[in-house]
């Protein structure tokens, strides 16, 4: 399965809005196909969301109207940092598809580096509780803190995960789900309100989720759902840990109430209510520096208050 691929002319995703019931894939051959894929959440997960918007852009350069095939790429999701990252490194490369292949390629090894530096923080059979997902079908491949179960897997710490269903758009039921019972991963699924009693029973041991945008003191946005997962952490006692690539860094946003928050169409939370019931939809909430014990980037594990030591690597 590869989340997001290049064709030769075309970028190829796997269609997350179809799973679990179906394996499908779309095939964007233009900038405006792959904005639409992005928006309507064919592709999603930062970095996931990042490779296909590098494609996107190697299009958009090939296109009549490169400006508005990359102003349409950008305007697709606003929270996700590693969309604009990519699409800022495809434009201004002298070779636009080598620098995309570069990215993915990039963000595969990114995965795996912060797999492993994660695993190292958790100890034998680790019951680790998570949200949305954070999975090979949100990154090129492996994931992030869905990677850093997987090192622990392969690392034979023996994990076991307890997977928030994430409402409204159901990515831990329908995906993470999917993942994990392919990887042969123990697992139970839960409804988001019943994380409170999951921790209350003792049944939590680390709390770990992935990022869209950090800002540079270490505010975190994250799907919705993240910040009231990270209060349960510290009020019971628990590491509550970030793990994301430094490209979803954004050390030019100062804290996280300078992050655009996506709202999405309400229908996504009216399912199950009246026609016609008014309804709110932010996708994001953003959890605070001082409620997360360590941020996990591929360059090692840092402290949300020093974040600044990235500068270097960013600026690069
Ligand atoms: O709305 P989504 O499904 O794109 O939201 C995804 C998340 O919130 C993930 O936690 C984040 O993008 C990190 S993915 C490795």
């Amino acid at each position: 399965m590869a989340t997001v691929e290049w064709t030769g002319s075309a970028v190829r995703l796997i269609d997350q809005t179809k799973l679990p019931d179906e394996e499908s894939y779309v095939s964007c051959g233009t900038s405006a196909m792959v904005a639409k894929a992005i928006r309507n959440m064919v592709v999603r997960g930062a970095p996931a969301i990042g490779a296909a918007a590098a494609y996107g852009a190697v299009l958009a350069l090939g296109e009549p109207d490169p400006e508005a095939g990359l102003a349409a790429l950008r305007g697709s999701r606003p929270t996700a940092r590693d969309l604009f990252w990519a699409v800022d490194r495809v434009t201004s490369a002298a070779d636009p598809l080598e620098e995309a292949n570069a990215i993915a390629r990039e963000s595969v090894d990114a995965c795996r580096r912060i797999g492993r530096l994660g695993a190292a923080l958790l100890k034998k059979r680790p019951r680790i509780i998570t949200i949305c997902n954070t999975g090979a079908l949100a990154t090129v491949d492996y994931g992030t803190a869905l990677g850093v179960v997987r090192a622990a897997q392969e690392q034979g710490l023996e994990p076991s995960v307890l997977v928030l269903e994430t409402r409204p758009r159901a990515q831990g039921a329908r995906l993470t789900t999917w993942e994990l019972a392919k990887l042969g991963i123990p697992f139970r699924l839960l409804a988001d309100g019943a994380a409170g009693r999951a921790f209350q029973q003792g049944l939590v041991d680390v709390a770990i989720a992935g990022a869209d945008r950090i800002a540079a003191n270490g505010d975190t946005a994250n799907k919705v759902g993240t910040y009231p997962l990270a209060l349960l952490a510290r009020e019971h006692g628990v590491p509550f840990y970030v793990a994301a690539p430094v490209s979803t860094v954004d050390l030019e946003t100062p804290d996280g109430s300078a992050i655009v928050i996506e709202e999405r169409p309400a229908a996504e939370v009216t399912t199950f209510a009246p026609a016609g019931t008014p309804a709110w939809n932010p996708a994001f909430d953003v959890t605070p520096a001082r409620l997360i014990a360590s941020i996990i980037t591929e360059l090692g594990v840092l402290q949300p208050s020093n974040l600044s030591a990235l500068r270097p690597a960013v600026t690069r």
